[in-house]
């Protein structure tokens, strides 16, 4: 079982839209028993709220299954339960570094380093834009997916 987590600011966007979206995709693929997903902020700001509302709209317009959600904040005793931490943007994973006090590891990645366009992902907190969002974190998880796949077929 390959356990992945997805990693943002405040758990309340990008984070659980990338939970959302990967787990339809895995459940679509046949990897239910294969790969499982979570998601956490390094804030704690969030803390026990749900999915942002627009974030939350535009998955549903785009027809993804919205997961129960509960904002958490990431935890130095995740690293042991995880495979990898995947962040949303540079910031997200010194972040997670700090947390975690290194990353002995090497299980902190970064989503769109799995395309052939590496670069952060925006916060729609800040930008407004949800549109991009989903569609920077379909493309990453497409490459993701590539990956796990070498994994896993490994
Ligand atoms: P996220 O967006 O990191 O994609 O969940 C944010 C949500 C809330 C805040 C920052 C970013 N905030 O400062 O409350």
């Amino acid at each position: 079982m390959l356990k992945i987590m997805f990693v943002c600011l405040g758990n309340i966007c990008r984070s659980p839209m990338a939970e959302c979206i990967m787990a339809q995709r895995v459940r679509t693929l046949g990897l239910d028993g294969k790969i499982k997903v979570g998601s956490a902020g390094t804030s704690s700001e969030e803390e026990g709220n749900p999915i942002y509302p627009p974030a939350a709209r535009k998955l549903r317009q785009e027809g993804v299954n919205i997961l129960p959600h509960f904002a958490t904040k990431l935890t130095k005793e995740d690293y042991a339960l995880y495979d990898m931490f995947v962040g949303m943007e540079s910031s997200n994973l010194a972040a997670m570094r700090r947390i975690f006090q290194g990353d002995p590891d090497g299980k902190v990645k970064r989503l769109l380093d799995f395309t052939e366009s590496p670069s952060d992902i925006a916060d729609p907190w800040w930008t407004g834009d949800f549109h991009a969002a989903y569609s920077d974190i379909c493309r990453g998880i497409d490459g993701l997916l590539a990956y796990c796949g070498e994994i896993l077929d490994d």
